[in-house]
């Protein structure tokens, strides 16, 4: 894919680990009021009856905050926090390694979850459940399993495919929390806080069109805002104002609704090469000279989520609102 995407919601090398930007308490953390909500509640229970919190699954679209989340969770509950991938987990071994040295309270935090191979997943089912692991000693013919206790942990997963994981696995989590694309409003509230982070003036019509094409993701509007804010800094003296975020959106080709050269090719080809559809996933992208696997998880979702297109039995199918942001003329009612 195009690895200057600006608008691609999976985390660029490190980006996010400017310490600041991310809130570290739950009071700090903007938007997402259902599972805030829930959350607090849950925390504070556990905390008034001195246990851990119940394991934790979150799941949503890449760049919501469900890493920031995890770390609110250790934070608010005392503990420390261990970071791992499900895909770098090879070994049985390896999660069990880990595990048996997590302090009491500690909160394990298992990132694509649902991409743990299946074998070594079955590690956790005790551990989640008891607190407790299966071991194998010994060598072929002396082997035998014994059982060892670890301590008490919350392990806080999270994933972009709920769907993927098996239903063992998600049947242990005692709390399961879905992040949704931002509000406006929430978004222009995360960048006035970037903006405060970075010591920058930002005018509140600016903080608004970097909000209205952020895709509703902090993780986009963030990055936006260090974009506009290079503008800002050559052209006006550092000052964020409205006609700096035009320029510089224009200039990386975000469109007013924060599409990208990237959404209007896939639309392009969609309405032109399929006239509309219903057209195939792989055929969209191998049109666009994309992995399939890419455009149903980085490009689809926001088109399917603002109603540029829809998905069908027989395929993914343009909508009006898509024809009439390309200026493309609709012609499909003429027709049906
Ligand atoms: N609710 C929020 N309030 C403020 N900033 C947020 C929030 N959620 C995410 N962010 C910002 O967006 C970036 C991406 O969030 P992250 O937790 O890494 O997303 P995910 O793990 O879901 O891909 C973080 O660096 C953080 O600065
Ligand atoms: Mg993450």
């Amino acid at each position: 894919m195009d690895d200057n995407r600006i608008l691609d919601p999976n985390e660029y090398q490190g980006e996010d680990e400017y310490k600041s930007l991310r809130p570290e308490r739950l009071k700090e953390y903007i938007g997402q009021s259902d599972a805030k909500e829930m959350l607090g509640v849950y925390i504070k229970a556990a905390l008034a009856r001195n246990e851990v919190l119940d394991h934790t699954l979150l799941y949503g679209p890449p760049g919501l905050g469900k890493t920031t989340l995890a770390k609110i969770i250790a934070n608010e509950m005392g503990g420390n926090i261990k970071i791992i991938s499900g895909p770098s987990i090879e070994k049985t071994g390896d999660l069990a390694a880990v595990l048996t040295q997590l302090e009491p309270g500690d909160v394990l935090f298992i990132d694509e979850i649902h991409r743990i191979p299946r074998y070594v997943e079955e590690v956790l089912y005790s551990a989640m459940e008891d607190f407790t692991l299966d071991i194998m000693v010994g060598s072929e013919n002396s082997a035998r399993s014994i059982n060892v206790d670890i301590s008490p942990f919350t392990l806080v997963g999270a994933t972009t495919r709920y769907g993927d994981l098996s239903s063992p696995l998600r049947d242990r989590f005692g709390v399961v929390l879905r992040l949704d694309y931002y509000s406006v409003d929430d978004l222009m509230m995360i960048a006035s806080r970037t903006a405060k982070v970075y010591d920058t003036d930002i005018d509140d019509d600016a903080c608004k069109e970097l909000a209205l094409r952020s895709r509703g993701t902090p993780r986009i509007v963030n990055r936006l805002f260090r974009r506009v804010r290079d503008f800002a800094m050559v052209l006006n003296d550092g000052r964020i104002t409205i006609d700096i975020t035009k320029h510089a959106l224009a200039k990386l080709d975000i469109d007013d609704k924060g599409l990208d050269r990237t959404d209007h090719k896939y639309l392009e080809v969609l309405m032109k090469q399929f006239k509309g559809g219903p057209a195939g996933l792989d055929a969209i992208a191998a049109s666009i000279g994309e992995e399939s696997q890419t455009v149903e998880d980085v490009y689809e979702p926001y088109l399917l989520q603002e109603g540029y297109i829809s998905r069908t039995s027989r395929g993914r199918v343009a909508n009006r609102k898509a024809y009439e942001q390309l200026g493309i003329p609709y012609m499909k009612g003429l027709f049906e």
